[in-house]
């Protein structure tokens, strides 16, 4: 086996795994901070699905770097391998039982996306993709839609935590789409966003101020799913995710010239 075909491997036993911690507290008891803003919560079990994937990481790939979220991991720059995760995405749902998150866990190699995995422990549905080797979803291959029109399309964003405070707020943009677009979700989940935009479910997706973890799975299965991300200029997505714009192709610069405005 690759050394590729492993890594993905073990990226999806531990989505799975961290996923089932996921489903067994979902809509139980559990602590609930925040951290960078009243609206930005960290919850026990976001902590729980990093140990797991952090710890497991570290025992069987010590030699890899690791960016995650909460701070668990150790980014390395000497490292061949990266792991970037986000250990639940959609924590706001999470904390008030709305049933859409998912774990994030992108792969790169020699600082190139590799393998990404988001896995949705409710409807277990798990996305995956391998540079050069298209995108799936529980094993089955996925495509973006064929949607050329934007007065047809699906449309998704979302908001950054520093909303209640920043100019830079995204509203203004929301305002334009949805006199456009067919029509506008805000589901909480930016991982889970660009995996329906890869699947066709969505046709475009925008948001602001994403940091690597949100987009370093997402953005990988979008492309191998024959779809488009970039920032806001439609210059290639660098990775940070502080622009993203994700859709499927045939949408893209009518999108562009709308985040333009
Ligand atoms: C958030 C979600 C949400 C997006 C926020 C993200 P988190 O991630 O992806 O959909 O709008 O910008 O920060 O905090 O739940 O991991
Ligand atoms: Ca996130
Ligand atoms: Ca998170």
């Amino acid at each position: 086996m690759s050394e590729t075909a492993a890594v993905r491997d073990l990226a999806v036993h531990l989505a799975r795994t961290a996923g089932g911690i996921q489903r067994d507290r979902y809509e139980t008891e559990f602590r609930v901070r925040t951290k960078t803003a009243s609206i930005d919560l960290v919850t026990e079990v976001d902590h729980a699905c990093e140990a797991l994937i952090v710890e497991a990481l570290n025992a069987e790939r010590p030699d890899d770097a690791i960016l995650a979220e909460e701070g668990g991991g150790e980014d390395l720059d000497s490292a061949e391998w990266r792991w970037v995760i986000d250990p639940l995405d959609g924590t706001m749902n999470y904390a008030h039982g709305y049933p859409r998150f998912c774990v994030s866990i992108g792969v790169q190699h020699a600082g190139r996306p590799e393998v990404g995995v988001v896995y949705d422990p409710l409807l277990d549905e798990l996305f995956c993709a391998t540079r050069g080797e298209g995108a799936s979803l529980n094993g089955r291959e996925i495509r973006v839609s064929r949607e050329r029109e934007i007065g047809r399309a699906l449309l998704a964003t979302g908001f950054a935590y520093d909303v209640h405070r920043s100019p830079d707020d995204n509203v203004d943009h929301f305002a334009h789409f949805v006199k456009r677009a067919r029509g506008l979700r805000r589901d909480g989940s930016a991982a889970l966003d660009l995996c329906y935009v890869a699947a066709g479910r969505l046709d475009g997706y925008w948001e602001l101020k994403l940091h690597a973890w949100d987009v370093a799975a997402g953005n990988l299965i979008v492309e191998e799913a024959g779809g488009r991300t970039s920032d806001f200029r439609g210059g290639p997505a660098n990775g940070d995710g502080l622009q993203t714009v994700a859709s499927n192709g045939h949408l893209h610069d009518a999108m562009i010239e709308v985040l333009q405005r």
